[in-house]
């Protein structure tokens, strides 16, 4: 009897041990094919195209809006002022399922990740994004996503809420940010669940709430804590902005990177992998902008981008859509600026629409105003939503509050982010140097011949002439300003051209 116990045990003990040396290997060749899932994604997707020089504008501008990095101001404040709505891509907020090969749009902002490269024709997109701190932009989303859904509280229960929900959805044409990805997700789970807590805690009868901190006050709203460590939020939020940047979101439009971003989650070794392409990535942008040094980056933007959009359109910027948004804004941009009346030699603008003369700083001081009527807005529908999770209020005391290990745990599940937001502060900063030397160079025009600037064939420079004259006679006196702006022109596409070539010799990998 004994004997036939200590059989089965010795028997179980090696079956215990079969099953364990099964599964280790099982995994261990998962881990083997995950890796070259991974591999086979980075190769494929470097780039193997000539690089063009990276800093001129070419047809299309992708805007790559990584949520909650403020790039709605910009799309507001800046590319609403600079794109007519003719040229936007159509429904860019929208769920974008459309072919953009066959519109022949400008302008495309889009949530929507990286792998949108696969619809455009790369040769002729620049690709511009804005990053920031990635525990800011996971508190921001946090946040934002309780906001959103707090709103539907005011409707007596969830069922009702949707029913509602659903039919001013299917009336209004206009885009719903429950339409838009990531918020699509992130909402209806936070709608559900302060549902939920209203619910129990109306039938617990609580009156009182115990906690007096708003990122930990269960009776009302899920703790940050648990919202970073829900499956949604791993799939979702953490290191969203190097999956965005790698065309390896949940919203991806390729189905393989489903599994590279599984595998990725699953062996975080792997992740260096889908940070290198990032980085590179990142590297060929035509702007990178910090939500931190918003001021700065601002201004970059207005610098590299806008001032190409300008030169790049003929007629010069026209601002139609006072009716959309923020007509405030436009005062600036008023059809009448002639002050000094020296019309003489323009052309005659076309009557259908206001034409204005737009300078990037102009441009900087549209936007200043813009931004600030549009925060007004936003602080406002901000604290009327947070009123329904009352006592809960995510301010700035509250949130210094937060326990250190948590923000350590957000960096660590963020830990990709972490590093392209260091790496994407280097390119900031080259960034800052290049537009700097660009400025200063132009302000010594004499350095570059005439000559030379003929030499340079520049298409951009054409539409130069559009510019009102008498924005011009402010600025440069009496210079001929057609040939101040050929030089100009020229002298930028000639610096950008020596630092592209020197910053390729040099390979700066400039790190914080
Ligand atoms: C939800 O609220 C609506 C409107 O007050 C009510 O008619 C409905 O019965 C409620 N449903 C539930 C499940 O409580
Ligand atoms: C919350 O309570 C703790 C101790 O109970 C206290 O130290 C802290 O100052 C309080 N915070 C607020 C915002 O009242
Ligand atoms: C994306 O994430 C959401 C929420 O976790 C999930 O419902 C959806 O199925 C995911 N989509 C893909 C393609 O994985
Ligand atoms: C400017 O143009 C308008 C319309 O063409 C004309 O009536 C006006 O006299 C011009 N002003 C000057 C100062 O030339
Ligand atoms: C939440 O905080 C903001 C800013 O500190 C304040 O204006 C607002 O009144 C607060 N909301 C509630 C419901 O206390």
């Amino acid at each position: 009897m004994r004997r036939c116990t200590s059989l089965v045990v010795k028997l179980e003990l090696l079956l215990l041990l079969f099953l364990f040396v099964l599964t280790t290997s099982s995994s261990e060749g998962d881990f083997e094919q995950c890796e070259s899932t991974v591999k086979k994604w980075a190769s494929s997707s470097l780039d193997t195209e000539v690089k063009e020089d990276n800093h001129l504008l070419r047809d299309l501008l992708f805007f790559l809006h990584i949520p909650r990095t403020g790039g709605r101001t910009y799309f507001h404040c800046f590319l609403k002022k600079l794109y007519k709505s003719s040229l936007e891509c159509p429904r860019s907020y929208d769920k974008l399922r459309f072919n953009p090969r066959k519109s022949d749009c400008r302008l495309l902002v889009t949530h929507d990740d990286y792998s949108m490269m696969s619809k455009l024709t790369k040769e002729k997109t620049s690709v511009v994004t804005i990053f920031r701190n990635p525990i800011d932009r996971v508190f921001s989303t946090y946040e934002f996503s309780i906001e959103v859904a707090a709103r539907f509280l005011v409707h007596p229960n969830l069922t009702s809420a949707l029913a509602i929900d659903r039919r001013l959805r299917s009336r209004t044409k206009g885009v719903s940010t429950l339409n838009i990805w990531p918020w699509k997700y992130l909402v209806p789970w936070m709608r559900e669940d302060l549902f939920k807590r209203r619910d129990a805690k109306k039938l617990k009868g609580l009156i009182e709430i115990t906690s007096n901190d708003s990122y930990n006050m269960e009776d009302v709203v899920m703790p940050l804590h648990q919202y970073i460590n829900d499956p949604t939020a791993v799939d979702i939020i953490h290191n969203g902005a190097t999956f965005q940047i790698a065309g390896l979101t949940n919203n991806s439009y390729l189905s393989a990177s489903h599994e590279v971003r599984h595998c990725v989650l699953k062996f975080r070794t792997l992740g260096q992998h889908v940070l290198d392409i990032a980085k590179k990535r990142l590297d060929d942008m035509l702007y990178v902008g910090l939500t931190e040094n918003h001021e700065e980056s601002a201004s970059m933007f207005a610098d590299v981008v806008g001032a190409q959009v300008i030169s790049q359109f003929t007629p010069p910027i026209v601002l139609e859509r006072n009716s959309v948004d923020h007509s405030s804004s436009l005062e600036d941009f008023g059809p009448d600026s002639h002050h000094d009346g020296s019309n003489s030699s323009l052309p005659e603008p076309s009557k259908s629409y206001p034409i204005e003369k737009v300078t990037t700083g102009k441009l900087i001081k549209a936007y200043q105003s813009c931004i600030t009527s549009l925060r007004k807005t936003q602080t406002e529908r901000r604290i009327s939503s947070l009123k329904r999770i009352f006592p809960a209020n995510f301010t700035k005391e509250a949130r210094l509050q937060v326990p250190q290990e948590l923000l350590q745990e957000i960096a660590s599940l963020n830990s990709l982010d972490m590093e392209l937001y260091t790496y994407a502060k280097g390119i900031f900063l080259n960034q800052h140097k290049r537009v700097a030397q660009v400025k200063d160079a132009i302000d010594k025009p004499g350095k570059v011949s005439q000559k030379a600037a003929r030499e340079l064939k520049i298409s951009n420079s054409e539409t130069y002439v559009e510019m009102p004259e008498s924005e011009l006679k402010i600025s440069y006196g009496d210079i001929s300003w057609k040939v101040l702006l050929l030089i100009t022109s020229t002298l930028l596409l000639l610096v950008f051209v020596l630092l592209y070539v020197n910053a390729k010799g040099r390979t700066p990998k400039v790190k914080l």
